[in-house]
């Protein structure tokens, strides 16, 4: 079979990557007790107990008029982190690297919410496909470094590549908010509402995908459109519900999806993991009353996650505008640009995304897609997947082959010094653009 030829072909690479990758592969040592960090349901005056999200989204559903890029005057590390949950947060996601990359990209592509993808485009970088290329592997290289730096701990701010990088995205998203905000005020729209108006649809955004969400037996009350496309007033740019989504987008379908993503963790991994994204969340600035990932354990942070599942990501399937599935179709291709020694195309990740996540049987998008597709997703399926469950060894080589991927493509887009160390991604690999 194709993918596995391939990853043989890229054997003795692989092998030569690892060995000098010590960065993606250090092993942290882990110490100090794992207790999960709690929280209470009221504000609390203890500086190591949160607040936690209300189990009914109540305070997630009216966030849209809230602004999100908080001030942090004691630092981006909130008082009630726990860092050796964060660290074995941190070697979980490079244990599975790929299967999160993967879920990473089932987030993004399923968060088209109007207050995120209007923000996106304005936020420029998404027009086209080399500029959407510049951005994701600008995030996902951030997201790695968060993955990968375990400097949490003061008086380190300006050595850990982790609070810089947290430093630097935070300074970019608080000036996308300013700029937004100024340009609604002058002009009402983010964008233009015809950005897209040329735009032929590549993938199967253009209908196919629609139709298998039509006919699946997904309930009405999930069609309606979802809290995040109401007509309400008062809604500000950058708003708290839009940034917890987004932090959901990350955080929330290892935790909920983990087997459908060839994740075999114990919940002890799976909870650290998710402390991390509740950390990563405070520093860029969700208030703890919105932090997608404070819910004081993880059953309950299970069932909190599949209530926002069902509330904002199904529902959001059936409610995209053009202009929005447009942006999703570009981010697909810009997303197979970025991993291309992995087959990783965009009907097959939409195709995996309605059967896996969404899980609901997707035959017309099936029929749709190339052989050569249907190989890889059978392969996926039936052979590649097992094996990331039981094999730490074909993991690693995965892993090693994805990041491989990622170097080239990246010092392609940023530069070979910007991109060959975790310093220097830390300080230069972002995009920003807009006016
Ligand atoms: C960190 O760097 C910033 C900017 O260069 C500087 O203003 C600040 O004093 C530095 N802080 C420490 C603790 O060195
Ligand atoms: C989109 O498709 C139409 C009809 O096939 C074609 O006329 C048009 O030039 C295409 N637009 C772009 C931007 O490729
Ligand atoms: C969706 O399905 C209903 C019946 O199940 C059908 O009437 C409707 O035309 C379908 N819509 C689309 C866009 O396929
Ligand atoms: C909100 O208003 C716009 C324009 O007035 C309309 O097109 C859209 O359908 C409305 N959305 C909802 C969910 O009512
Ligand atoms: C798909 O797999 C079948 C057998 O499993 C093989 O005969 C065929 O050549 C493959 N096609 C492509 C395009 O890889
Ligand atoms: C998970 O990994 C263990 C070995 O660490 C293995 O025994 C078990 O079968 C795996 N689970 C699945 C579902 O593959
Ligand atoms: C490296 O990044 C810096 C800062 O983003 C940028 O100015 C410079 O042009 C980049 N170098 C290359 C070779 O692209």
């Amino acid at each position: 079979m194709r993918v596995k030829s391939s990853i043989s072909n890229f054997f003795l690479l692989v092998v030569f990557i690892t060995t000098c990758n010590a960065d993606l592969l250090d092993l942290i040592g882990i110490g100090g007790t794992d207790q999960p960090p709690y929280c209470t349901v009221t504000p609390s005056t203890t500086p190591s107990q949160a607040t936690c999200a209300s189990g009914t989204l109540d305070d997630l559903k009216n966030a849209r008029g809230t602004h999100s890029n908080d001030v942090r005057p004691d630092g981006l590390v909130p008082s009630w982190i726990n860092i050796p949950l964060a660290k074995k947060g941190q070697q979980f996601a490079k244990d599975y690297l790929l299967s999160i990359l993967l879920s990473h990209v089932y987030g993004l592509l399923s968060s088209g919410y109007p207050d995120a993808a209007y923000l996106l485009m304005f936020s420029g970088g998404s027009a086209t496909p080399e500029d959407a290329q510049k951005r994701y592997m600008a995030t996902i290289t951030q997201v790695f470094v968060w993955y990968q730096d375990t400097l949490f701990g003061p008086p380190t701010a300006n050595v850990s590549d982790i609070l810089v990088s947290l430093a630097k995205v935070r300074s970019l998203h608080i000036a996308v908010a300013a700029a937004a905000a100024n340009r609604m005020a002058t002009n009402g729209n983010l964008v233009d509402p015809n950005i897209y108006e040329n735009y032929n649809l590549t993938t199967v955004l253009s209908g196919p995908y629609y139709q298998d969400l039509n006919a699946s037996d997904i309930p009405q009350t999930m069609r309606d459109p979802p809290p995040s496309n109401l007509n309400v007033s008062g809604v500000v740019p950058f708003n708290q519900q839009v940034a917890a989504l987004t932090q959901f987008a990350f955080a929330g379908y290892p935790v909920l999806f983990s087997e459908q993503l060839g994740i075999n963790a114990t919940d002890d991994e799976i909870w650290a993991f998710n402390h991390l994204w509740a950390v990563l969340g405070y520093a860029l600035g969700i208030d703890d009353k919105y932090n997608c990932a404070l819910q004081p354990n993880l059953q309950q942070q299970r069932q909190y996650y599949r209530e926002i599942f069902e509330t904002f990501n199904v529902p959001i399937q059936f409610n995209m505008d053009f202009n929005t599935k447009a942006l999703g179709d570009i981010t697909a291709a810009a997303f197979q640009a970025l991993v291309s020694p992995l087959p990783l195309t965009p009907n097959f990740i939409l195709y995996r995304f309605l059967v896996d996540i969404v899980q609901i049987p997707a035959p017309i998008v099936w029929g749709t897609l190339t052989n050569e597709e249907k190989n890889v997703s059978n392969a996926f399926e039936f052979s590649m997947r097992p094996m990331f469950m039981t094999n730490p060894v074909y993991r690693l080589t995965e892993n090693s082959l994805l990041w491989t991927g990622m170097v080239t493509a990246g010092s392609n887009l940023f530069g070979v010094q910007n991109y060959t160390t975790r310093y220097y991604r830390a300080r230069t690999v972002f995009f920003a653009k807009y006016d």
